[in-house]
């Protein structure tokens, strides 16, 4: 491959595959599509080699974009998504344009001009909710928020053009992702960033039993270039950390890296739908080569590391429209007394 289109790289797993790229394929050349939501950043993309990369400000649900940035390209890499399972709940529109119109434009266009790769990026979330065990590609999906289904949509669309086209689309599903980078709405970086600033951590009530599975980014990144380079076209390939932790567990391990106390814990009212456990087997995908690399406990500490000498990074975007939708998220949400 000598050059290909990644959508969504200004966003937090995007921005690491770019450097993941370049770091591990030096004569590629990367065109990247990025509309610039709240959630994409051109700071993630600083210290990037631009001989080997073009930028296009543009939107995956417009055809006309999706077929000048594709343009040459072998592949083409879609991370571009609305990816924030709140804000879903508080409003699901935007989710299906981006993440299923989207999808149709990138696989059509692929159609059209004969593309020899799509990797589409989607979630263990598809899945939803599993009890004891782990998913296998196999297993029904079953999404159960706008997100989530907004994603299994795009899914199912990639699906249908490589049955129906040939379309030579690989599909993978990644656990919850976790390193420098992100948008802090999601658990990980606003707890780390509430906590430098000493204030509370708002956790959603069932926090004892909410368990997730974090996967290192760089690691989630290979997975996904495995996929891409070795996987199968019309397959589907689970990405897993194998860090199953129950929410309270991160939580407390953030306090501690942080230097705060249990006392900034604030139970509030639990996630609408709130899916309990998410688990994944990613061997389909060990069998071709990939496993994380990075260890729980050295993870979690480069990354609050990170957010802690990097405070120019977060405090730009925890401003504005952040502290909008903070207080649409939060405020209203009674607290339920602490921890
Ligand atoms: P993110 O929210 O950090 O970034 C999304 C990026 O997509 C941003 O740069 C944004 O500007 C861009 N974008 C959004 N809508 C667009 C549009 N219509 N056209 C063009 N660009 C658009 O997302 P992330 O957390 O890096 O997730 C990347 C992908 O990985 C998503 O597809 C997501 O569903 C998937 N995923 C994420 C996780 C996770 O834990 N973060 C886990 C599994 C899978
Ligand atoms: O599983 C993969 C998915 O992981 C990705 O597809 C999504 O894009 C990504 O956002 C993530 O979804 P989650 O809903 O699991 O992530 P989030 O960080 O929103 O929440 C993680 C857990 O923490 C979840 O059980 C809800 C809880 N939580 C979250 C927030 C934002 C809280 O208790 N309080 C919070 O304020």
């Amino acid at each position: 491959m000598k050059r290909i289109l990644v959508t969504g790289g200004a966003g937090f797993i995007g921005s690491h595959f770019i450097k993941y790229q370049f770091k591990n394929y030096p004569n590629l050349h990367i065109v990247n599509l990025d509309k610039l939501t709240y959630a994409g950043n051109p700071d993630n993309l600083m210290d990037i080699d631009a001989s080997r990369y073009t930028f296009i400000q543009g939107d995956i649900a417009d055809a006309g974009a999706v077929a000048t940035a594709m343009e040459g390209c072998d592949a083409v890499v879609n991370f571009a998504a609305e990816t924030h399972v709140d804000r879903s709940i508080l409003g699901a529109a935007q989710f299906i344009d981006t993440d299923v119109r989207g999808v149709y434009n990138i696989v059509e266009t692929a159609r059209k001009m004969g593309t020899r790769r799509v990797l589409l990026v989607s979630t263990d979330e598809v899945y939803g909710s599993i009890d004891v065990g782990s998913f296998k590609e196999s297993d029904p999906i079953n999404p159960r928020n706008p997100y989530s289904a907004s994603k299994a949509g795009g899914e199912f669309i990639g699906r249908a053009y490589f049955h129906t086209f040939q379309v030579p689309v690989v599909i993978t599903r990644g656990s919850n992702t976790y390193g420098s980078h992100q948008y802090p709405e999601k658990v990980l970086p606003l707890f780390v960033t509430n906590a430098i600033d000493h204030q509370p951590l708002p956790l959603y009530e069932g926090g004892e039993h909410n368990v997730r599975d974090w996967l290192y980014v760089v690691d989630h990144c290979g997975g996904i270039d495995c996929a891409l380079r070795r996987g199968t076209p019309g397959e589907i390939y689970n990405v897993s950390g194998g860090n199953e932790r129950e929410n309270i567990m991160l939580t407390r391990r953030i306090l501690q890296l942080t230097g705060r106390g249990e006392d900034l814990i604030k139970r509030v009212p639990d996630r609408p739908g709130h899916d309990r456990r998410y688990s994944i087997d990613s061997s389909k995908l060990r069998a071709l080569g990939w496993a994380p690399k990075m260890d729980w406990d050295e993870g979690i500490a480069l990354t609050i590391q990170w957010y802690k000498d990097n405070e120019w990074w977060w405090r730009k975007i925890k401003t504005g429209e952040y502290l909008e939708y903070y207080r649409k998220q939060y405020e209203d949400r009674r607290p339920l007394g602490n921890a």
